[in-house]
């Protein structure tokens, strides 16, 4: 357990940790702790709850520290801009007990997955630096053409409003803001509704590694604190990752769209797609490990299988049994699989959506799926499922299987076109030419065809993206580093006095951009 409720105060901004004294939002645990005969969430903690002044306060932070492009930061050598990174990241390594303990504590996750959530984003850090050494090394040469000589670099963009989700608040939300600031970006960091105390141990590490006004945080209600921002029309790239509901109003208010870049990964309902000669074993454990990895709570997760229906009765029969083999428990325990579900509320929706396809002929086919004891929801396996129900639309981001019956593939694919997600689909069979007849219209749809494999985003230098309602942008270590800059040169006529001109500016090694050093 944690020794004492963590009560955190403090905000950064403009490199000084501030003290607030206004009102706080209470952190309760998803973990219920048992007093008498009573079981009551345990409380975590509580986080300052900011309003407008505070958040344009940070805003204007932000806006001096990158000064339109002519600050400390943005014009700073990326040797430079590394060593301040690999003191972050250094400094970030001290913080990992604690930080694995507040994503059991606040989350609910697994030791397990805290742990690899933890390394993964350290890991991610890592191949940034690493990634950006390559395309700064590719940078730093010129290129001659119809007489004219130009050096091509990227440039930052501004000011990054960076939000990540609660299912993944670490490392999602680092993989925009390591790589938004490390080219040299200004960031402001809200992290999500859920999951915010666990970033309370990297404040000092933030203030000590950047410059004053890099990298600023914000806590508090989202209208309160993030409306006043994307209003203002200061905010140059809006990082969200979240659902696409709230993606649309923070873009909407934004006085000027086209002037705001958007990164965003947003909802996905990536389905399974199970053959006749499927491998049966292999098909049920990818897809348990699909559908119920961290309770279903992944954006990747495999939210509806079809399974066709040759083998369907088989397949279900062995998938039932291993989802109630799972193992429910507290996020500590070893091998635990099914943990306690932190959103409130989230439980009644779940039955609702269960409650919604019983009415239209499913049943839940599992031992025990659908049980709910406190903030543990015993996974439900539901079917048959069809396109009359909810749960065959609806992202539930949550331990409920919809399974759906096919005859004809084109079932299947249908589901997919008409779908308003296109992220990912897992093919689970063994005819190459039925795979590769898939294949080839499927990466159309969406973005990662994955074969007798679950849905995933790693490993982290794959692009990660999506169609219609699932993404905007392309997320990988080194796609990243693209979304968060623009192209920039300098160009000069090739006269002699342009070419002088230039290589004094190289020997006196006068100028950041115009440069030809090679980072080792
Ligand atoms: O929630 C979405 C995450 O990016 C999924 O990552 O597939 O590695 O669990 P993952």
């Amino acid at each position: 357990m944690l020794d004492e409720p963590i009560h955190q105060k403090e905000y950064l901004v403009n490199g000084l940790i501030q003290t607030w004294d206004g009102p706080v939002q209470e952190v309760l645990s998803p973990v219920m702790i048992s007093e008498g005969r009573d079981a009551n969430p345990f409380l975590l903690g509580s986080y300052p709850l900011l309003t407008e002044k505070e958040s344009l306060e940070v805003l204007d932070a932000a806006e001096r520290a990158y000064s339109n492009g002519r600050g400390e930061w943005p014009t700073m050598p990326v040797e430079e801009r590394i060593r301040h990174m690999e003191l972050f990241v250094f400094k970030m390594t001290d913080k990992r007990q604690e930080i694995v303990r507040l994503l059991m504590w606040e989350i609910g996750k697994t030791l397990a997955d805290a742990q690899k959530e933890f390394d993964r984003t350290v890991e991610y850090i890592r191949d940034t630096i690493e990634a950006l050494k390559d395309l700064d090394r590719n940078s730093s040469r010129f290129v001659m053409e119809q007489g004219i000589m130009g050096q091509i670099r990227r440039a930052p963009l501004g000011v990054v409003l960076c939000m990540g989700p609660f299912n993944y608040p670490l490392n999602e939300t680092f993989t925009t803001l390591i790589p938004a600031l490390i080219m040299g970006n200004v960031v402001i960091f809200k992290p999500p509704k859920l999951g915010v105390l666990l970033h309370y141990p990297l404040l000092e590490a933030f203030r000590d590694a950047f410059p004053a006004g890099v990298i600023n945080t914000v806590y508090g209600d989202g209208q309160a604190v993030v409306g006043p921002l994307m209003k203002s029309g200061r905010i140059n790239v809006l990082a969200f990752i979240g659902t696409s509901r709230v993606a649309d109003i923070l873009k909407h208010q934004h006085p000027k769209p086209h002037r705001l870049r958007c990164v965003l990964g947003l909802e996905a309902k990536n389905p399974a797609i199970i053959l006749p000669d499927a491998s049966l074993d292999l098909a049920v454990n990818e897809t348990v490990l699909g559908t119920l990895s961290f309770n279903g709570q992944r954006c990747t997760a495999l939210k509806i299988l079809f399974v066709h229906r040759k083998i369907s009765e088989e397949f279900l029969e062995k998938f039932s049994q291993k989802v109630s083999s799972l193992m429910m428990g507290m996020p500590w325990e070893q091998g635990v699989q099914i943990t306690p579900l932190p959103e409130p509320g989230k439980s009644r929706y779940l039955l609702d959506l269960i409650h919604d396809a019983e009415a239209l002929g499913a049943r839940v086919i599992n031992e025990k799926g659908g049980e709910v004891h406190g903030s543990f929801f015993f996974p439900a396996v539901v079917f048959p499922v069809d396109s009359r129900m909810r749960l065959y639309h609806e992202e539930q981001f949550g331990p409920v299987i919809p399974v759906a019956v096919f005859d004809d593939i084109e079932e299947p694919i249908t589901y997919m076109v008409q779908s308003d997600y296109g992220q990912q689909v897992s093919l689970f069979g063994n005819d190459p030419q039925q795979i590769a007849r898939l294949i080839d219209p499927l990466v159309n749809q969406v973005c990662r065809v994955n074969i007798n494999s679950q849905c995933q985003r790693g490993p982290d230098t794959f692009p990660f993206t999506g169609r219609k309602d699932s993404a905007e942008g392309t997320l990988s270590v080194s796609d990243a580093l693209r979304v968060f800059t623009i192209r920039t040169l300098v160009a000069a006529k090739n006269s002699t006095q342009n070419k002088d001109l230039i290589k004094e500016i190289l020997r006196g090694n006068q100028s950041a951009f115009l440069n030809t050093d090679f980072i080792f």
